[in-house]
């Protein structure tokens, strides 16, 4: 094992299972020391549980690793700052952080009530906001830090009765383009996953996959992406199973019409849409100056 974390720490939240669990074990066999949050709720984020934490916890001393439980939820900043401060005070810094909690309250949009919409958006979204937020300042001080969102492909690409937990996992996509923007000059590298695995949480959506779709097999890719050497930012990764690709947003060429009219897009609409010759703007700029190479 070349790739290393002596001296760092890393916070992986709902990591009392599933993918939070592995990508937890995995840095502490590599010698980071690991905060294993997880409040230890059911799949739609009621109850709470000190067992699964304290569970992982120990798995990693078994293995000769150091690691604190957290319990606290990420859902409200008194939370994650509470998550950041146990990492502080157990092991005096933050240097990586995976925000992984999760929780489910699918229904057609049609029948989607607010308490199916907050919970998700608070866990999920703001979850991260929370967490990352009280870890940023300490990363910026320290001209060092590796954040990890977990989108889901969900939010990237759709999926029927998950309004609510697609729209948490697209925002994530926004957060982690700008904080990778925002952490480049203080060596802040933010990326995100869209996993696939069988957990608790897609158990009944994968019938017989258990062995095929390991979060085992997700893993390498956030812990590569938590790694000093890692030298991408603001990108989302797709893993599942061992496959592991990109994603991108792309730009069609599109059309130029300064008479441009409705009737006009209605017309054109075809080529506004075709993909022949997309481009994948790295950022605003490169957008604006498209648009502007377009118009001259
Ligand atoms: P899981 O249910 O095993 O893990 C989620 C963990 O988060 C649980 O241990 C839970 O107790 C914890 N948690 C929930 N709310 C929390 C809170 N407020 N504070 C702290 N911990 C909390 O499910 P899985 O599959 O391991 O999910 C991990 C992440 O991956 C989630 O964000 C999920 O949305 C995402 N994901 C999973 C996919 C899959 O195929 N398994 C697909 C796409 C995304």
């Amino acid at each position: 094992m070349d790739i290393g974390f002596d001296g760092k720490v890393a916070i992986v939240t709902g990591a009392g299972g599933g993918l939070g669990r592995s990508h937890a074990l995995e840095f502490a066999r590599r010698g980071a020391r690991v905060v294993v949050n997880d409040l230890g709720g059911s799949i739609d984020g009621s109850g709470h549980d000190d067992g699964p934490a304290a569970r992982v916890v120990r798995e990693i001393n078994d293995l000769g690793g150091e690691a604190v439980a957290n319990l606290d939820s990420v859902a409200s900043p008194e939370g994650g700052a509470a998550i950041v401060d146990t990492a502080v005070q157990a092991f005096g810094r933050v240097d990586i952080v995976v925000n992984n909690a999760g929780i489910l309250r699918d229904k057609a949009f049609h029948n989607m009530t607010p308490d199916l919409i907050d919970p998700v958006i608070d866990v999920h979204l703001k979850g991260a906001f929370n967490v990352t937020k009280a870890a940023w300042g300490l990363m910026r001080e320290q001209g060092y830090g590796r954040i990890v969102n977990t989108s889901s492909n969900s939010g990237i690409l759709g999926n029927f009765g998950q309004a609510n937990y697609g729209a948490a996992k697209m925002g994530l996509v926004g957060f982690t383009r700008v904080l990778g923007i925002e952490g480049a000059k203080h060596n802040i590298k933010v990326n995100a996953i869209a996993p696939v695995a069988f957990t608790r949480m897609t158990a009944d959506l994968m019938p017989g996959l258990e062995d095929k779709l390991k979060p085992e097999m997700v893993t390498p890719v956030v812990v590569w992406l938590a790694h000093a050497d890692c030298p991408v930012t603001g990108e989302v990764y797709s893993a599942g199973g061992g496959v592991v690709a990109r994603f991108f947003i792309g730009l069609t060429p599109g059309i130029v019409d300064h008479e441009l009219t409705v009737e006009s897009v209605r017309d054109r609409f075809d080529a506004i849409r075709d993909e022949t010759g997309y481009t994948v703007p790295a950022n605003n700029g490169d957008e604006l100056r498209k648009i502007f190479s377009q118009l001259t």
